[in-house]
């Protein structure tokens, strides 16, 4: 039987669960702070009603896409496809993230592009600053 999907803008208390799981420590650090702000958005991907995924944006030196998870045992579905064009639709204007090394290729499939070299965030890692721009999108 095919799985239900869907994405669902939600309060924080919905992902905390799913964001701890997957990006531990890195999900739930001091910047969380941002995540009770007015024009914080989160989202959460749920299939057959369970929540699978999650991703936040919030307002800082633009629109800042953080925390985008899906949890491991759903991976490679196209799961995080789903959940990051419907935050792409929600949110209809050119985004930012700080991806970490591994997860860039997944933007960049996603139509995200690439917006720095590869730089060492303190002590997190390699990251690659991305970017999303809806009429580059709505051009192809
Ligand atoms: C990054 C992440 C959200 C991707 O979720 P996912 O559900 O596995 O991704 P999808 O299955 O929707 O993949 C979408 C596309 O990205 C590609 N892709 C995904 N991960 C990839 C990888 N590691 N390398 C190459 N391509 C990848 C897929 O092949 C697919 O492309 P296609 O549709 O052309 O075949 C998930 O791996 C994850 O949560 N990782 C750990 C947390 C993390 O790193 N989050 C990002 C923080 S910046």
């Amino acid at each position: 039987m095919a799985l239900e999907v869907r994405v669902l803008q939600v309060g924080v208390s919905a992902i905390r669960g799913v964001r701890a799981e997957v990006l531990g420590a890195a999900g739930l650090g001091a910047k969380n702070q941002v995540d009770h702000l007015d024009t914080t958005r989160h989202w959460a991907l749920l299939v057959d009603g369970e929540v699978v995924g999650c991703a936040t944006v919030v307002e800082v030196r633009g629109v800042l896409l953080r925390a985008m998870a899906v949890c491991a045992r759903r991976r490679g579905l196209g799961l995080g496809r789903v959940l990051l064009a419907a935050v792409c639709d929600d949110v209809a204007q050119r985004m930012w993230c700080n991806a970490r090394l591994p997860a860039v290729p997944f933007f960049l499939a996603c139509g995200w592009v690439e917006q720095s070299p590869v730089f060492d965030m303190r002590g997190k890692g390699l990251h690659q600053r991305l970017e999303w721009i809806p009429d580059a999108q709505a051009a192809d």
